[in-house]
């Protein structure tokens, strides 16, 4: 007899869908196993506009399966130029869930992003007046900062400024790396929180550079040393609201990544909730994992949780080993935990 885990259906606060032949090929596995996911905004060019997220929904909806339960969330890409009126009217409108914050040069796709953090207040403000939750990428991009120091810094230098001149505001820091993140998210009050994504609860960065390059393992973020991982896993599986899932799964073709300057990106979405699930047998706490994948982000984003349940399945046989999805634009590599993954997602 296998053992089972049933759950609210889980969403994903932190997704990369892409668009053309990447979204035709990831959107499916995302859809089997979430109910609703945070779409970020940082196409080529970015989602800065309401109307450019209503059709990018459009784009997505179209290429959903058929008979697929699956909500895209959209978010709007923050610039200086963004207007506090517009934001304010799409998330009036439904249209959007949040606003997603990059500093300029973070990461893929980010040249478009705030330099100078003053010019953003005004919307801030206005975000903070309608609730509008605004989701970070919180890394500063000052090159004399080394890259593992980068996220602490920036809660230094940039949130916390941040959330002092704007203390009604929402705040989501995305895909956390740190134990200083995690200290940081439990030492403020209801109105911040934090995205960890499963990879991030796997890996350190020796996978990325211990006996070889491995691109695959390389995403921003960059995995940090083991202790950070250690903290991350006390933060997922501890019970806390303020952490919830986001998987921040983040294709790109091969070709893009196996390369002399590869793009950062882990695209876990077709094994995150098996990982997950292992992560959380393996810390004892495998009752806390609904709360963590489908309850607490919703409760931040102020939703109801999914009715729908999924189930998990622990067998003694494993799952294939994760391999590649194949796109117009050439296969994707499934993020690879370096372990043996015995609980799967039932499928009827
Ligand atoms: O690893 C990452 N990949 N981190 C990000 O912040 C962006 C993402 C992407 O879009 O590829
Ligand atoms: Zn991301």
């Amino acid at each position: 007899m296998s053992e089972t885990l049933t759950l609210r259906r889980p969403d994903d606060w932190h997704l990369h869908l892409r668009d053309g032949a990447i979204l035709d090929a990831v959107l499916a596995h995302s859809a089997r196993d979430f109910a609703r996911a945070t779409v970020m905004p940082n196409l080529s060019p970015p989602v800065v506009t309401a109307a450019q997220a209503g059709a990018y929904r459009d784009r997505i909806m179209a290429a959903l399966p058929e008979g697929a339960d699956f909500t895209p969330l959209m978010t709007l890409y923050l610039t200086e130029q963004t207007e506090p009126a517009d934001v304010a009217a799409a998330h009036a409108a439904g249209l959007i869930a949040a606003v997603k914050l990059y500093p300029a040069g973070a990461t893929t796709n980010s040249a478009s992003g705030v330099r100078d953090f003053d010019r953003i207040a005004p919307v801030l403000d206005c975000m903070a007046e309608a609730g509008i939750p605004l989701c970070v990428h919180g890394e500063v991009t000052d090159p004399e900062i080394d890259i593992f120091d980068r996220e602490a810094v920036f809660i230094d230098r940039v949130l916390d400024p941040i959330r002092r001149a704007h203390p009604e505001l929402r705040v989501v820091m995305e895909h956390i790396t740190t134990r200083e993140a995690a200290d940081y998210v439990r030492s403020a009050g209801a109105g911040l929180a934090a995205t960890i994504t499963a990879h991030h609860l796997v890996i350190n960065r020796n996978h990325i550079l211990a006996g070889g390059i491995r691109p695959h393992y390389y995403c921003l973020p960059v995995a940090k040393r083991e202790a950070h991982r250690l903290a991350l896993r006390e933060a997922a599986t501890g019970g806390d609201p303020r952490f919830f899932l986001g998987t921040d799964s983040a294709p790109h073709p091969d070709a893009a990544k196996e390369s002399a300057c590869g793009c950062a990106g882990c695209f876990t979405a077709p094994v995150a909730l098996p990982v997950l699930a292992h992560v959380f047998e393996e810390a004892g706490a495998l009752e806390r994992l609904e709360g963590f994948a489908a309850l607490h982000g919703a409760a931040f984003y102020r939703m109801a949780p999914n009715a729908a349940t999924l189930t998990l399945t622990r067998d003694e046989s494993p799952l294939p080993p994760p391999g590649r999805v194949e796109t117009r634009d050439g296969p994707v590599t499934v993020f690879d935990p370096g372990f043996a993954l015995h609980w799967r997602v039932a499928r009827e």
